[in-house]
């Protein structure tokens, strides 16, 4: 079969089309034909080395497609089902093996298309950030870093399909505040002036709650624009700054928390957790209630474009690959 392999890290370059032997589901998996799969920044971090993979891989954590085969003790999937699995890698390949587990079965309006690959990663995050993490109360402010991605045009969605107040977002060139703003935030600022311009919107108190993935010093100022109570939850360093880390006599004294959430390590902490959100995500993308943002639609054979694209970060929404 076909498959992106990874054999060293580097730039987008380092994605290359190879022939590799098709996997076979063990005890537990199916093996699926992937039809899509999703371009994610976790997929970025693990092609330079700043992630989980380990040289040779095959990049890619979430697909749909029809299931092939059924390891053995998997019940309730059968061959020619037509579903969507979160993997542990190996995504972006003609064949790949997933848990049965964290494998559903795709609604009929979503077979064929790519937003079938986009169902799991942004969408778990939402949910556990909104709900289990940050504890986002109607009426509390939010201030969402990268509104205009992946992650923020879902979490923009979720929020006003709560009843939730609108996010405040940021972006890097204004450009792209209209799709963020149509996503569910209300106002939309660039990194250099998000601080003054929250706590303008705020009449000075602040945000309750900031989501970022951004880390260094717009952690750092983020910090800064918290109200009391108010939470922090880190679920990235996409900046590559040192990690910043408050101290705890500061954030005794100004009545703050900071939280954190890992979509890849949890199902190794808690795996119950995870096909419930994956459930929820089917249902709700599935119902039109949530749209996950798709905006281009690559051949696997030009993955490395994708992932070019991606990181010039002119881009907004979601990215998939076309794969079969
Ligand atoms: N913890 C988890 O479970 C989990 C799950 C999914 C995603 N994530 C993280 O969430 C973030 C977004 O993921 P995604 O896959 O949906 O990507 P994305 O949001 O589609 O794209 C990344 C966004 O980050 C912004 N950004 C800020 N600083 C950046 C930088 N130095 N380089 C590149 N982009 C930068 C970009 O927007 P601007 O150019 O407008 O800033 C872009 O919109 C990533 O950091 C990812 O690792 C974490």
């Amino acid at each position: 079969m076909r498959a992106v392999v990874v054999t060293e890290y580097g730039g987008p370059e380092v994605l290359t089309l190879r022939d590799v032997p098709e996997p076979e589901p063990g005890p537990g998996e199916v093996s699926l034909t992937v039809a899509f799969a999703g371009v994610n920044f976790t997929d970025v971090r693990n092609r330079v080395g700043d992630g989980l993979g380990v040289v040779p891989f095959i990049p890619g954590v979430e697909v749909a497609g029809t299931v092939r085969q059924v390891g053995p003790g998997v019940e309730g999937l059968r061959p020619g089902q037509q579903v969507a699995a979160l993997t542990r890698g190996h995504g972006y390949a003609e064949v790949v093996t997933a848990a049965a587990g964290l494998t559903v079965p795709l609604p009929e309006n979503l077979i064929g298309k790519p937003a079938s690959g986009s169902m799991f990663v942004t969408m778990q995050l939402g949910l556990f950030l909104l709900r289990q993490v940050a504890r986002v109360l109607p009426g509390e402010t939010v201030l969402l870093h990268g509104a205009a991605g992946g992650v923020g045009t879902v979490i923009g969605q979720l929020a006003r399909h709560f009843g939730l107040r609108p996010l405040y977002g940021t972006v890097s060139d204004l450009a792209k505040a209209q799709f963020a703003r149509q996503n569910g935030f209300a106002q939309v600022y660039e990194y250099g002036r998000f601080d003054t311009a929250v706590l303008a919107a705020t009449g000075g108190r602040g945000v309750d709650v900031v989501l970022d993935p951004v880390g260094g010093q717009i952690r750092a100022r983020s910090f800064e624009v918290l109200a009391p109570f108010g939470r922090l939850v880190t679920y990235s360093n996409i900046s590559r700054e040192p990690e910043v880390v408050p101290d705890a006599n500061w954030m005794r004294a100004r009545c703050v928390g900071y939280a954190g959430f890992s979509g890849g390590q949890l199902p190794q902490r808690a795996p119950e957790l995870i096909r419930p959100s994956l459930l929820e995500a089917t249902e709700l993308i599935g119902a039109g209630v949530i749209d996950t943002g798709v905006t281009s639609v690559f051949p696997l054979a030009r993955a490395a474009d994708a992932h070019r694209q991606f990181e010039q970060r002119t881009a907004v929404g979601k990215f998939i690959l076309a794969v079969s």
